[in-house]
């Protein structure tokens, strides 16, 4: 397993990326709980963000990718918004041990 960072390195409403292993990830916590994704949109496979660590929209209510502005619900990854409709963000498993999220190194290969 690979220790990501302790869930207080991430406010509340706010997210964090990652990159191990050539793979880029994010993750978002809401209402204090983490939701895990791969940092790729399901439009034309690019990386979603444009500023380090930013990877909501203005209300921090919704994932949104800053090409082309798809949304996408922080809870599930559905794309509710945007030129990927419908289409969803790959979630990554994850567990949580003594308020560290860790990964298991099999879901960044
Ligand atoms: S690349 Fe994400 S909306 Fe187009």
């Amino acid at each position: 397993m690979i220790t990501l960072c302790h869930i207080n390195d991430i406010n509340d409403n706010h997210s964090k990326g990652f990159t191990l292993n050539e793979r880029h990830f994010f993750a978002v916590k809401k209402y204090n709980a983490i939701h895990l994704y791969q940092n790729k949109c399901p439009h034309l496979g690019i990386q979603l963000e444009m500023v380090p660590d930013q990877f909501l929209d203005t209300s921090h209510s919704l994932i949104m990718c800053s090409m082309h502005g798809a949304l996408f619900r922080i809870e599930d990854g559905l794309c509710i918004s945007g030129p990927c409709l419908e289409q969803s963000l790959q979630a990554i498993p994850f567990t949580i041990e003594n308020d560290f999220i860790l990964v298991n190194e099999t879901h960044l290969n």
